[in-house]
């Protein structure tokens, strides 16, 4: 484990320092590098050391799985075993925002530790340049949770990264700004059921639409989760956030969404997440936007209404989790409460 003095090394998106990356990867070390979607903190998926050291970096509890990433469709088939629907999203959506919970192929190579000990295995193939060239420099499957402290906003910029994890983490390849903003979306194909486990980067109505069905939806019961990570307070800044907020009350903040005017008090500090109102736009703004409000003393965040269709989904249920309630020891909310 780092200690939490040690030094983070800053690297580039150069193809010496990809190349750097994946070996420190391949020898045991975290480094958290760029993807289409958000950051992510990367370490061996086949390496119950590296995981271990990686839940630890981000006080994360280790009763929530993580996604294997890798470079393409052929490797992930050794991961996991692919069920029709399966097979039908990957190639439609790979690489791509896309996760697929499938079940874990038996003897495969993801660390039991890894997979939370379940025996299923969520698999993504990243778009992103960086992680591509990272991915195949490491030569194996690499586990990575967004690249925040367990329980904050993820991280759309290399900064952010720095902000939450410098010093307990080997390195940070900076690519830039993330251009999607939300993390993938996560599909479970288990049982013959094809589940919507956490709306992301890929829209419910392009999935719908390849496999030529309505998508079922996770259980909203929190003792039988799903998604074992999709607990109500995650993605929470340290302010209170509220929703569909059209009028504002004094002290508040104000994230806006398109070009109407909220009523009420002045807001201390105000951002828009599109003046247009694109989605797209609005997504990739998001995270970035909540960080610099919840830096600005406030009685907390209103935030405009959105459209819950295509991205709004995703960008709705993040800032309905960053509202909710703070959760107890027992959740992925154990730093919101050790903060508060
Ligand atoms: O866009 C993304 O998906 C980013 C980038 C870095 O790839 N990663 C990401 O990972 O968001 P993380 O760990 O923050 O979220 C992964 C979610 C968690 O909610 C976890 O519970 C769920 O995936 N998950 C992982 N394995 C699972 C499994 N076998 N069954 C159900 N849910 C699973
Ligand atoms: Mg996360």
């Amino acid at each position: 484990m780092h200690s939490p003095t040690a030094t983070t090394l800053v690297l580039t998106d150069r193809p010496e320092d990809l190349a750097r990356a994946g070996a420190m990867l391949a020898g045991g070390e975290l480094v958290a590098f760029p993807t289409e979607t958000v950051y992510g903190l990367g370490a061996d998926a086949t390496d119950p050391q590296a995981i271990a050291q990686l839940y630890a970096a981000k006080g994360r509890p280790r009763f929530n799985p993580l996604i294997a990433h890798v470079a393409s469709l052929d490797q992930a088939l050794a991961l996991g075993e692919f069920p029709t629907e399966a097979r039908v999203l990957a190639e439609a959506f790979w690489p791509g925002p896309l996760t697929l919970v499938v079940p874990a192929r038996a003897g495969g190579p993801v660390c039991e530790l890894a997979r939370a000990g379940l025996d299923s295995v969520a698999i993504r193939v990243p778009d992103h340049p960086v992680a591509q060239a990272i991915l195949q420099a490491a030569g194996r499957p690499v586990a990575a949770p967004s690249a925040n402290r367990s329980g904050h906003v993820s991280a759309s910029d290399a900064r952010h990264v720095e902000e939450d994890l410098a010093g307990r983490i080997a390195a940070i390849v900076d690519g830039g700004a993330t251009p999607i903003g939300v993390e993938s979306t996560i599909v479970g194909c288990l049982g013959g059921v094809v589940t919507l486990l956490r709306p992301g980067g890929v829209p419910r109505e392009a999935i719908e639409a390849k496999l030529g069905r309505p998508l079922e939806t996770a259980s909203a019961d929190p003792g039988r989760p799903l998604a074992p990570g999709r607990l109500s307070s995650h993605y929470a800044p340290q302010h209170g956030v509220r929703l569909n907020a059209t009028a504002l009350r004094p002290g508040e903040a104000y994230l806006g969404f398109g070009s109407a005017e909220p009523g009420g008090a002045e807001p201390v500090a105000r951002l828009n997440l599109s003046r247009s109102g694109d989605l797209a736009e609005a997504a990739s703004r998001l995270y970035g936007c909540l960080r610099v409000l919840d830096s600005v003393p406030s009685t907390g965040i209103a935030v405009a209404p959105l459209p819950g269709t295509g991205l709004g989904e995703a960008i709705q249920d993040r800032l309905s989790r960053a509202a909710a309630p703070r959760e107890t020891a027992s959740s992925d909310a154990s730093d919101t409460l050790a903060k508060s």
